[in-house]
């Protein structure tokens, strides 16, 4: 699998740069700024694991501190010396501006000092604009993905090489493309992370037990790849221990047959659907944005950038980053006029709940796991969260939390005009998302991947692909009947007073 490959590179060229400058660690006093988590009194995991159920408000506020904390030179931010004969796209390889003792380029990474710098606007649709903590970005706030060409001259050359199934034959004379190889994305909100965690690990568990199943059936058995009433394919059985997986949207772009557990697994997070828990995004987030690598990635004692800095982010403060993330306060639904609920009505039979659906979790308790193991959601659990304290409305009909994401977080194949271009570390087909949520939709312009639409109506007027006939539908209702639909969508709120009890405390 490419990401392993990658990951793969990633520690071989981490351990190389690590033997070549063995010697060269200095610890000398300056009057310069000591790190910036230095203001952070850091629990150990361990500490961590053993306190109280009522430590939980005090275990936010300091992952809340990480979240918004500008990490400077000290912590260990950007990359070490550059090293030609490494890939310049690989994270602790990265050129900068001007190059040497220079910190940033922008471009695939090395971008800002703290997450609240592009997770920061709680609403776009008031006015002012709502400023605060996980919320969305706007269009500068957005990140830019492992290109290695960005063709800002609309040149006539073709470095491109795209993927296969791009549009073939793609004129390569200035035609107003600024041909580009990596992904551009726009930066989501994290609030109700915490029901979206819950609802995936019940998936994968539940994907996880049909797979075991289909190993023991007899051969020729179908086995129905269903959960939470989403379809994610089907597994055939040949022979005990043998089954064929026929997958739909879940798993990497390329199974591997001696891991077949790996693929599945329902990983919500990121526009691509790539990583399984939020606290899997951070891991790759502390790397990308800041060049700090976390101890639980590169184990103990290194120094893989060779920044001079060793250990740069410990295993509880990654927890406090989850333990944070969690907690955010899910999105509301205002008030349901009749304009509202005639619009939620056009919705379902316009078939957009196909895709953006209304889920229930199983359980109340959000298990965090450490080590986390992708598969088995339920190992190594040290912590628990009570969904339904944070914000989520019990299920009336169950042990459960109603999570009206207004997502399947399934993946699906959005057509040629939302298709990206990347060459790079893809582990998902470029014209491939996971749905987005529409909870908090009101407030989070811009829309879609890359934020291109600035507007509700346009980002239902770029669907393609599987969601190509309810967008139709869509464009050819009156225009009464389409103002109710986006009315709807302009009810669903992100949570102004996201977590006010505790965060916004003095
Ligand atoms: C330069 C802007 C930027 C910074 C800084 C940043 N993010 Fe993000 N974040 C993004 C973008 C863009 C995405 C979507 C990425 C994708 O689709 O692959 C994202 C996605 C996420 C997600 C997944 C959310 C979801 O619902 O899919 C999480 C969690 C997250 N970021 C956490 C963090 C944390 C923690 C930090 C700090 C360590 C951080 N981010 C720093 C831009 C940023
Ligand atoms: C086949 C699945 C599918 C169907 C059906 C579908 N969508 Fe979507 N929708 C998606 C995906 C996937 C995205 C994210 C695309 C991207 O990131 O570029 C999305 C994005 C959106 C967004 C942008 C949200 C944001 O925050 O960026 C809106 C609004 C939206 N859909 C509304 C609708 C409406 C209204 C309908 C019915 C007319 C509909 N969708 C039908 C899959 C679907």
């Amino acid at each position: 699998m490419r990401r392993k490959t990658f990951l793969l590179l990633a520690v071989l060229a981490a351990g190389l740069l690590l033997v070549a400058t063995a010697n060269a660690q200095v610890t000398a006093q300056t009057a310069d700024d000591p790190p910036a988590l230095d203001m952070i009194p850091t629990p150990t995991q361990a500490e961590i694991v053993a306190s109280k159920s009522n430590d939980m408000d005090n275990l936010i506020l300091l992952g809340e501190k990480l979240f918004t904390l500008p990490f400077n030179k000290a912590d260990g931010v950007g990359d070490g010396p550059y090293y030609q004969e490494f890939p310049s796209w690989m994270p602790g390889n990265r050129p900068t501006l001007q190059g040497p003792e220079t910190l940033f380029l922008r471009v695939n990474g090395l971008d800002s000092q703290s997450c609240n710098e592009c997770h920061s606007i709680v609403s776009h649709a008031t006015m002012p604009p709502m400023l605060g903590i996980a919320g969305v970005g706007g269009i500068v706030q957005s990140d830019i993905i492992l290109p290695t060409l960005i063709d800002v001259a609309d040149s006539f050359d073709d470095r491109v090489v795209y993927m296969p199934g791009h549009v073939p034959n793609l004129d390569l004379w200035p035609d107003g493309v600024a041909d580009y190889n990596g992904r551009f994305a726009n930066a989501p909100f994290l609030f109700g992370g915490g029901g979206v965690e819950l609802l995936a690990k019940e998936m994968t568990q539940d994907l996880q037990n049909l797979y075991s199943q289909a190993l023991q059936a007899p051969a020729g058995t179908i086995t129905q790849l269903s959960t939470h009433n989403v379809y994610f394919g089907y597994i055939t059985t040949i022979a005990f221990f043998d089954v064929d997986l026929h997958l739909e949207g879940v798993g990497p772009m390329t199974v591997d047959p001696n891991d077949e557990r790996a693929a599945l697994v329902v990983a919500p997070f990121g526009r691509k659907g790539e990583r399984f828990s939020m606290r899997d995004f951070d891991r790759g987030a502390m790397q990308f944005h800041f060049g700090l690598q976390p101890v639980e990635v590169f184990g103990t004692g290194m120094d893989p950038d060779h920044d001079g800095v060793y250990d740069e982010i410990s295993v509880g403060q990654m927890s406090l980053l989850h333990i944070f993330s969690v907690n955010n306060s899910p999105p509301i639904q205002e008030k349901e006029t009749l304009e509202v609920l005639h619009g939620k009505e056009l919705f379902k039979e316009l078939g957009c709940v196909d895709c953006h659906m209304e889920l229930t979790t199983y359980n109340r308790l959000l298990p965090l796991s450490y080590p986390e193991l992708a598969e088995n959601p339920w190992s190594n659990v040290y912590k628990s969260i009570d969904l339904s304290t944070i914000g989520f409305l019990p299920d009336p009909n169950g042990n459960g939390v109603l999570v009206p994401l207004y997502s399947d977080l399934k993946r699906h194949n959005m057509g040629p005009r939302l298709m990206e271009t990347a060459e790079h570390g893809v582990s998902v087909r470029n014209e491939e998302f996971i749905t987005a949520r529409l909870w908090g939709a009101a407030d989070t312009a811009p829309y879609l991947h890359d934020g291109r639409a600035t507007s509700l109506y346009q980002a239902i007027e770029f669907h393609g692909g599987e969601a190509q006939g309810p967008r139709d539908h869509f464009l050819g209702l009156s225009v009464g009947d389409q103002k109710y639909v986006i009315a709807f969508l302009r009810s669903l709120r992100t949570p102004m007073a996201n977590k006010a009890d505790i965060l916004m405390a003095p």
